[in-house]
């Protein structure tokens, strides 16, 4: 089937080279020149494992071609879009611009039987909005909402063996029932391959297909923002929350996925989208329904300056202090730094004064962007050299795997202090190679705040 991906960032450039992969005959259209040159090249413009082989090997076959071309997607059956819905403002509403200008890019080269699907984020009400303005510009032409849930750093393999499709389709008349069926069969022609293994396909009416993305992103924060509530509660008392979470997380109706207590999340989709969210049911005049979206963004925020706060009792004040904080990206196994809580914690410790060196095994470019200023450095000890406090800030294995005792770099920090905010080292071995370990929501801070000796609490 031909088909078109309109949007070449991180979704659409995985989605149009996965498709390709299915035996479809993809073009992927975006309107920055650079990033479809890099593309045609089969370079990846992000880091993500297995995409740019799978981007070559379809290349390749001929089935994948990128164009800046709004043309191009002339003579597709189904055209995605897969392109970004930032944050707009302070309102925490999303911004729409890129999506209505790509339906409208779209809308003169569409013919009677064309579908167009939504895989962008959107607020609920978006998919109405935009088929009421097709039924106007492109009669004859249908709109489906197909959400994705890929994750970074897993995109290929989220794209190809998703844990369930959504179909968002029309319905609701006789009349808008046989086109929502028709566009659903359509889109199990896409997803045949996929759906073959047994993929569970569920098919609804659009605002639903929207919510189901918006309700899933508000669901995963809000398990994150729970255990770091209880990473409060445990380092006021002592306890530890990483044994907590073990121990809930073996009731099958928790699940202990998601309850990695720590700083927190970040990224390009997490925190907007439930800021969007609650704008949005703000709109519906339901903002009450998702008031408790504002206490989970808040506990989320408050774990990037809980950092900064024990690096600076560590420290005894911070001003002219040397900080190392290892890991930049918002999460391990991606070059990201949107929203990065790591990035977060150097800024605000800049802010107070500290001196600090920042590592990350992939992000290091992209953090320099964001924060011209930042003293990068090569290798995780060039990070750590001289520091009094290092900080772990993403949980890469390359900083997991560290050897406390073998690795030397006891030997390179002015003193060996170590906040683990991702709670990812071996406490123990860290503690018996010398260290003074303070790890996130495991009790050992309490006797910091308290005395700013770092000995734990009796
Ligand atoms: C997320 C959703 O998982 C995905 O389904 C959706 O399509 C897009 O948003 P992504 O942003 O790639 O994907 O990252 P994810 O792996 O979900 O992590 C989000 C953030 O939460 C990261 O900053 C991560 O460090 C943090 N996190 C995750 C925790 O702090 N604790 C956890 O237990 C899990």
């Amino acid at each position: 089937m031909r088909i078109s991906v309109i949007g070449c960032g991180y979704l659409g450039a995985v989605h149009a080279a996965g498709m390709a992969s299915l035996g479809h005959d993809v073009v992927g259209i975006d309107v920055d020149a650079a990033k479809v040159e890099r593309l045609k090249a089969g370079h990846a413009p992000f880091y993500e494992p297995g995409f740019e082989d799978l981007l070559r090997e379809q290349l390749a076959s001929g089935r994948l071609r990128f164009s800046t071309d709004p043309s191009a997607a002339h003579g597709a059956l189904v055209h995605f879009v897969a392109v970004g819905t930032p944050q707009r403002d302070e309102s925490g509403a999303a911004d729409l611009t890129a999506v209505r200008a790509a339906v409208a890019a779209l809308a003169p080269r569409l013919r009677p039987g064309d579908l167009v699907v939504g895989k962008s984020t959107v607020p609920v009400g978006t998919a109405r909005e935009l088929l009421d303005r097709l039924r106007v510009v492109a009669p004859g032409a249908s709109l489906a909402w197909n959400p994705e849930f890929l994750r970074e750093g897993f995109a290929v393999g989220d794209t190809l063996t998703p844990d369930r499709l959504v179909l968002g389709v029309r319905g609701g008349t006789p009349e808008e029932t046989a086109i929502g069926q028709r566009d659903a069969a359509l889109l199990d022609e896409v997803y045949a391959t996929i759906l073959a293994t047994g993929t569970p396909r569920l098919v609804m009416d659009l605002e639903t297909a929207e919510l189901v993305k918006t309700a899933a992103n508000a669901f995963l924060a809000t398990k994150i923002s729970f255990i770091n509530a209880m990473s409060e509660l445990c380092e006021a008392t002592g306890a530890d929350v990483t044994r907590l979470a073990d121990a809930i997380g073996h009731d099958a109706r928790i699940g202990r996925r998601f309850l990695g207590a720590g700083l927190g999340f970040g990224g390009g989709c997490l925190p907007k989208d439930i800021r969007a969210f609650r704008a949005r049911a703000e709109d519906l005049g339901v903002g009450e329904a998702l008031g408790f979206l504002g206490e989970v963004d808040a506990i989320n925020l408050r774990r990037r300056t809980h950092v900064v706060d024990l690096a600076e009792q560590l420290t005894g004040g911070l001003v002219g202090r040397r900080v190392a904080v290892l890991g930049l990206a918002f999460k391990p196994s991606s070059d990201d730094v949107r929203d990065s809580p790591a990035l977060a914690v150097v800024a605000e410790l800049t802010a107070r004064g500290a001196i600090v060196r920042g590592y990350d095994p992939e992000a290091g470019a992209n953090a320099l962007r964001v924060l011209p200023e930042l003293d990068l450095a090569a290798t995780a000890f060039d990070a750590a050299r001289d520091a009094e406090v290092v900080i772990v800030a993403t949980e890469w294995a390359e900083f997991r795997d560290l050897d406390p005792a073998a690795s030397g770099l006891r030997e390179l920090v002015a003193n060996p202090s170590v906040i683990d905010a991702r709670n990812c080292l071996d406490r123990d071995a860290w503690t018996a190679a010398g260290w003074n370990v303070v790890a996130l929501g495991r009790g050992s801070h309490r006797a910091v705040t308290r005395s700013g000796t770092g000995v734990p609490a009796a």
